[in-house]
């Protein structure tokens, strides 16, 4: 959407807040033993105290509150009550929700306690990248270009990026134009980004796939070569400068 009056302005700050508040306290509440299910609870519980209502299972229908995906899974991991989490787990929660008619996406990669398989250069090259792709964006520069960032980026830090995910435009529902926000340079897409439009920019950095394919329970994606991707997303809005991230509240970048 694109934001031309105060109460869009408004209504996107508050479904951004309720969404990146549940975030960050699933992060905070994420322990080993506790079962995806749980966790899921958890953030579902929150969003209902905002009056918000997830945006998978508003859109796609999906099995849960929110997506949580661990290790091999790469995202639209279904929270279930057989996963259990365990110390050094590289965990993916991606929380998107309407509130009020408003819609909101965030999204974070984190290992759970210790570093045990050591997942957290990957975590931190994710969010590096996301930090800069967001610092690059105003309005007039091209969607490519910020793709290409993204990818050279990750080859820096002996990563690859997920070629068939990418972010989004979003404000009146969950997927918006523009659609495939990509984390790398497509030479044929001119788009740019518009002053005063609402995108979720999102990172897909991984180690050894460069496609996710979907499992058979059709939601869980996994990478073409097996491997760890990392995830980071935030919402905001293009302006001249700077951009607003809408949902800095859930501190993902800190
Ligand atoms: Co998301
Ligand atoms: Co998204």
């Amino acid at each position: 959407m694109s934001i031309s009056k105060e109460s869009e302005l408004l209504g996107m700050q508050k479904a951004s807040n309720a969404v990146a508040y549940t975030l960050k306290q699933m992060i905070n509440y994420a322990q080993p033993g506790m079962t995806t299910k749980e966790l899921d609870n958890y953030g579902a519980k929150i969003l209902s105290d905002f009056g918000a209502k997830s945006a998978p299972y508003l859109t796609y229908g999906f099995p849960g509150w929110n997506c949580i995906s661990v290790n091999n899974e790469f995202c639209h991991g279904i929270p279930s009550e057989k996963r259990i989490l365990q110390e050094g787990d590289l965990i993916n929660v991606d929380v998107s929700a309407e509130l009020n008619g408003f819609w909101s996406d965030n999204g974070a990669s984190f290992v759970l306690g210790k570093d045990i398989n050591q997942h957290q250069k990957l975590v931190d090259a994710s969010k590096e990248i996301l930090r800069k792709a967001i610092s690059n964006i105003k309005g007039g520069i091209k969607i490519s270009d910020i793709g290409h960032i993204m990818e050279t980026e990750a080859k820096k830090r002996g990563f690859k990026v997920i070629k068939n995910l990418g972010g989004h435009g979003i404000g009146r529902s969950l997927h918006e134009q523009p659609d495939e926000i990509m984390n790398y340079k497509n030479r044929f897409d001119q788009r740019r980004f518009k002053k005063n439009s609402v995108v979720a920019i999102e990172t897909f950095i991984s180690t050894t796939s460069t496609y996710a394919t979907e499992l058979n329970d059709g939601w869980t994606m996994v990478g073409n070569k097996g491997g760890y991707m990392a995830q980071h997303e935030h919402t905001i809005i293009v302006t001249d400068g700077e951009p607003i991230i809408l949902t800095k509240a859930n501190k993902i970048l800190n």
